[in-house]
């Protein structure tokens, strides 16, 4: 006799986003916990899980939870000193160390990178038009955050190359659990970059150029300047920050238009959308699914009450397919407005690469629709990257003629 199987519910009793059927398609799981249960207490991972727009823009703005993870009381001490950056910084010395850095990212310095941005793009793409066909990843999203951040920071370009493999490596340490070999990889990728940085530097402060780091350097607030440890702490997140990030974007942004042929022509039709385009892409598949915070205070957040030295976990992915603030949440509408949603954070950490991010995924998408009016998925098909902080492809193979 057979006996029919219950369907498995949607939410188990724990949420794992390193279970292999959430990590390949999250959403609805985040459905079912935002409706059943949005600030989710998970008793294996020993966390809280906030799914829900209102409970994540609060949390990222109150001063009772501290970006800095060492103070949950489940932090186990990674085998090296790890060194802190702005991201898991708390003011005062958050303010401070942002105050020196943020004037070289505003949208307005930023926009006098467009020309050199499209250069670098079109670079990248006349290899893959000669052949027709590309890896996205590997050949143009990966490249061109790299090239565009190195370049900023004043990385000779025969560098590029030796930058991107300890990029890769440092960008895995954003997942919050961290098997041992890899952080056997971290550390001496890290000393590798540090002792590469160190020598930049030191260049920089004899012969100034017209670069990032001459300019953090040479900056000064109220008296106040970047010691040299900060200054190398910096340009490695950065460079991991400014460019593991955006690849994701790319991959992520381009998978989307190509699943939504319509969506794609509309955009193809009316390149004035782009701008609001790739905001929708941002909410609608986030390169930075999860951030996180820690209690400093006993505060309650939808009627829950959450410990001092308890981890909440912003779910950034989730919030962002939230329907009470985006109506049809599911559905990709490249001119949706109002579009708040939270791909960069939000308070004070909200991302400081944001308009750098922005502009490079309105050229690059553009150069791509523009130039490649036939470009659609190889037979290969996209292929996920088991990272899951960071949710983005390894492989994104496109015919283009
Ligand atoms: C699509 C691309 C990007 C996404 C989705 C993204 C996402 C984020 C998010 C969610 C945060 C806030 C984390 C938190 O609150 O804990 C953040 C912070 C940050 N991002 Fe980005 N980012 C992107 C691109 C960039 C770029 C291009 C740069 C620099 C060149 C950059 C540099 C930073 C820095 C320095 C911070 C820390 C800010 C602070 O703590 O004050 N990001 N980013």
């Amino acid at each position: 006799m057979r006996v029919a199987r219950p369907e498995p519910p949607l939410v188990t009793p724990d949420f794992n986003p390193f279970l292999p059927e959430v990590h390949a398609d999250p959403y609805p799981v985040y459905r079912a916990m935002r409706e059943s249960d949005p600030v989710h207490w998970s008793p294996d991972l020993g966390v809280w899980f906030l799914s829900r727009y209102d409970d994540v823009m609060a949390l990222l703005r109150d001063q009772r939870f501290s970006a800095d993870r060492s103070r949950s009381s489940l932090y186990v001490a990674p085998p090296r000193a790890v060194y802190r950056s702005l991201l898991t910084l708390d003011p005062p010395d958050h303010t401070r160390l942002r105050g020196l850095v943020s004037k070289a990212f505003t949208a307005r310095v930023v926009e006098v990178l467009r020309p050199r941005i499209e250069v670098i793009v079109d670079r990248l793409l006349d290899a893959a038009a000669a052949r027709g066909e590309m890896e996205a990843i590997t050949e143009f999203a990966y490249p061109l955050p790299v090239t565009v951040i190195a370049e900023m920071l004043g990385v000779p370009s025969e560098d590029w190359e030796r930058f991107r493999d300890w990029s890769a490596v440092l960008a895995a340490s954003l997942d919050p659990v961290m098997p041992e070999e890899r952080w056997a990889r971290v550390f001496p990728a890290r000393d590798a970059l540090f002792d590469y940085f160190r020598v930049i530097v030191a260049e920089r402060r004899s012969q100034p150029r017209d670069d990032l780091i001459s300019a953090m350097v040479a900056a000064e607030e109220n008296g106040d300047v970047l010691s040299e440890h900060e200054l190398l702490v910096m340009c490695n997140l950065l460079l991991v920050a400014g460019h593991e990030t955006t690849v994701n974007l790319l991959g992520n942004g381009l998978l989307a238009l190509l699943s939504h042929p319509e969506t794609m022509a509309e955009l193809r039709a009316r390149p004035e959308l782009m701008e609001s385009a790739v905001e929708e892409l941002l909410r609608f598949d986030s390169p930075v699914q999860f951030t996180g915070r820690v209690a400093v205070e006993e505060a309650v957040i939808g009627g829950r009450s959450i410990a001092p030295g308890q981890s909440v976990v912003a779910m950034l992915g989730a919030v962002n397919r939230d329907p009470d603030q985006f109506p049809s949440p599911d559905r990709l509408d490249l001119a949706r407005s109002p579009n708040l949603h939270l791909a960069f954070g939000r308070g004070i950490h909200f991302c400081l690469g944001a308009p750098l991010a922005r502009l490079e995924g309105q050229i690059a998408l553009t150069a791509l629709l523009r130039r490649f009016p036939r470009m659609r998925l190889g037979a290969a098909g996209p292929r996920l990257r088991d990272t899951v902080v960071l949710r983005g492809l390894s492989c994104l193979p496109l015919l283009l003629r």
